[in-house]
């Protein structure tokens, strides 16, 4: 991600603070809507899985320029994702919905170059997540 990249990331998603639950809220509610399918692996309540996943998102916003940091902790909530029933074809689903709810709430203030830059982070995050649920996946059927 080059400089300008992780600023327009980092603006943004301050902007986005006061009103992160209303993201969250919104994603779900987009998520849902386009992929019902999806509904049956989520089991806790949305309201304290929203903050969670806002959380997570604070965090790597944090990190995103500390790899050293990020990765691990990227890989890592990957891994738990296998648990959790997500597929590598979800992360497209979840992507978008994520995006369009941070255009919706932030509007104007969601410029382009936010935009393409939060799709370039994401991407590399699912890949990053992806690849380490591939590999734990792999190992568990080496060793069954
Ligand atoms: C960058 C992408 C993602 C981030 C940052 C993220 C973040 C989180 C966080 C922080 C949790 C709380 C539990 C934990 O920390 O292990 C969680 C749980 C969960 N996530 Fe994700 N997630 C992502 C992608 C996805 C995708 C693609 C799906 C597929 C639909 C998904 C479905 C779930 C489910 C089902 C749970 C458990 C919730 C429950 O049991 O109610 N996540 N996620």
């Amino acid at each position: 991600m080059t400089e300008d990249e992780i600023a327009a990331i980092q603006t943004s998603f301050a902007a986005m603070a006061p009103l992160s639950l209303e993201v969250a809220r919104r994603f779900y509610h987009h998520l849902f809507e386009k992929n019902p399918q999806l509904m049956s692996i989520f089991h806790g309540d949305l309201h304290s899985q929203g903050q969670k996943l806002m959380d997570m998102l604070d965090f790597i916003v944090t990190n995103i320029g500390n790899p050293d940091t990020l990765l691990p902790a990227v890989r890592e909530l990957g891994v738990r994702h296998v648990g959790y029933q997500v597929k590598t074809e979800h992360y497209e689903m979840v992507g978008e919905s994520l995006i369009f709810a941070m255009g919706e709430l932030l509007g104007d203030a969601f410029t382009e170059e936010a935009e393409a830059a939060w799709k370039k982070a994401y991407a590399f995050l699912a890949e990053v997540m992806i690849e380490a649920a591939n590999e734990v996946i792999a190992e568990t059927e080496a060793s069954s």
